[in-house]
């Protein structure tokens, strides 16, 4: 049975580990926070994401999973190991540091295994970046790739709140390689893992890893055209930006997804790739002009929500807001980059009180405001003495909101920024429909 390493167990490498095992490989999680590692031993895992507690249970008691601390002892009996970390920003460009620690760890781990391991990089990384761990491993370890190891980008496309189903199913394998042999290798590899079916393109480290950042910077713009759009339909009478959007959508040059207009993308990928993406434009000495229109439109749009408020009440300062939905998407207990936190961050600045209701992230929420808002457990906790209820996101329990749920408010005045509501005899304001359509 091959054995295989999985260095850092958040998203996308808890439910890579979970998906290897279940492919009847030996696997090994390497996870440094002690308080996420004990987390995922016992069977739990750190975040919410949909079946996956069941299916982490399942292999830690067929023990073809198990979670480590370090990857030190079992480095020599390690076939693959595949790089799960994060890469975040600084300073608006891309944080090498934590691939940069695994990679400095395995180049001297390589000097004394006897096996050849084949490296995989799934964490999402810039142009030639893998260019620059490729000369820290051989360097540091003076073995040689395509011989004594293999090095290959493969970049992740699965999306929270589907990640199992995207890792056993994904619409695409990027396998960027600079020798033959490594692509050889991954080749096999995953005729084993993946059906048939699935597309896979086969190329170099800087086009693999091109391939992920246009891919989120694609994404990105297309929330940023509609968002536009959006802006634009608010002001003519009777536009209504969802028929913008449908219509559009149909026409398979342009396709449906990434159209639903909102507050602004948020999460832990879209605007930290968008920042670094920004910045590999600058250090090749081009202007990123769309990409920068894409990144203004997105900061833009959470201001949307406070100048609608402030219409309103002229005098924000004591008034109490809301929020519903605080993950930066429904089914989700994520909060990197939530267009909701910075909302409550600007309300609290005008001196609003803020309530908040999400079923699954208030855990999150709290540990990142404290005590400075108010945490409730039902919709109509959360809108009771309100004066205006926002919704945030397209979480299905918002969308059945009935005079029952909110006949506590102060003020009936509800902003929906997803366009889910239909309820009448309240002020009803929707972001990206002319209000003259209510
Ligand atoms: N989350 C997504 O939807 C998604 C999708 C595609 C690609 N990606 C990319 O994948 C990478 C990982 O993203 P994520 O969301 O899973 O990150 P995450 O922050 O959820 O998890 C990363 C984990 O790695 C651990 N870690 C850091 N250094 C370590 C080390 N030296 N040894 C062991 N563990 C270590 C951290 O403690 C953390 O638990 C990023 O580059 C991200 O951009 C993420």
């Amino acid at each position: 049975m091959m054995n295989v390493a999985v260095v850092g167990q958040g998203f996308v490498g808890l439910t890579l580990s979970v998906f290897l095992s279940s492919k009847k490989l030996q696997v090994f999680g390497i996870e440094n926070n002690q308080n996420k590692l004990k987390t995922i031993q016992i069977g739990k895992s750190p975040f919410f994401e949909p079946n996956l507690d069941k299916n982490l249970k399942k292999c830690l008691k067929l023990k073809t999973l198990q979670f480590v601390e370090s990857l030190n002892p079992i480095f020599p009996k390690i076939d693959v190991v595949y790089i799960c970390v994060p890469t975040p920003n600084r300073n608006n460009s891309i944080d090498l540091k934590f691939i940069k620690n695994v990679i400095y760890e395995i180049s001297h781990l390589l000097k004394s295994t006897k096996k050849k391991p084949m490296i995989i990089i799934k964490s999402t990384v810039a142009p030639q970046t893998t260019n620059l761990l490729l000369k820290i491993l051989s360097k540091n370890s003076n073995k040689i790739l395509g011989v004594d190891y293999f090095l290959i980008v493969n970049p992740e496309f699965l999306r929270e709140g589907s990640a199992l189903d995207d890792q056993m199913n994904p619409h695409l394998i990027v396998m960027g390689c600079e020798d033959s042999k490594s692509q050889h290798k991954i080749k096999n590899f995953y005729k084993k893992l993946y059906p048939e079916k699935i597309p896979r393109t086969y190329t170099n480290f800087s086009t693999a890893e091109l391939i992920k950042y246009s891919n989120n910077a694609f994404l990105a713009t297309k929330i940023s055209f509609i968002n536009s759009i959006s802006n634009l339909c608010e002001k003519i009478p009777g536009a209504n930006v969802d028929d913008v959007a449908n219509a559009i959508g149909t026409d398979p040059r342009i396709g449906s997804l990434f159209l639903k207009a909102g507050p602004g993308f948020g999460g832990s990928c879209l605007p930290k790739d968008l920042n670094s993406f920004i910045s590999v434009y600058k250090n090749f000495g081009i202007q990123p002009i769309l990409l920068n229109s894409v990144k203004n439109v997105n900061e833009k749009q959470s201001d949307q929500i406070l100048s609608i408020l402030k219409n309103r009440y002229k005098k924000l300062e004591g008034k109490t807001i809301s929020i519903l939905g605080i993950s930066f998407k429904e089914n989700s207990d994520d909060l990197r980059e939530s267009r909701s936190v910075i909302l409550i961050k600007q309300l609290l600045n005008e001196n609003c009180k803020v309530k908040v209701y999400d079923s699954l992230a208030l855990e999150n929420t709290v540990k990142l405001f404290k005590n400075t808002i108010e945490y409730c457990n039902s919709i109509y906790d959360c809108s009771k003495n309100s004066d205006c209820l926002i919704i945030m996101n397209a979480d299905k329990e918002f969308k059945k909101i009935t005079h029952k749920n909110i006949s506590n408010m102060h003020k009936k005045f509800i902003i929906d920024t997803r366009r889910i509501l239909k309820i009448s005899n309240v002020e009803y304001i929707a972001l990206g429909k002319n209000s003259d359509n209510y």
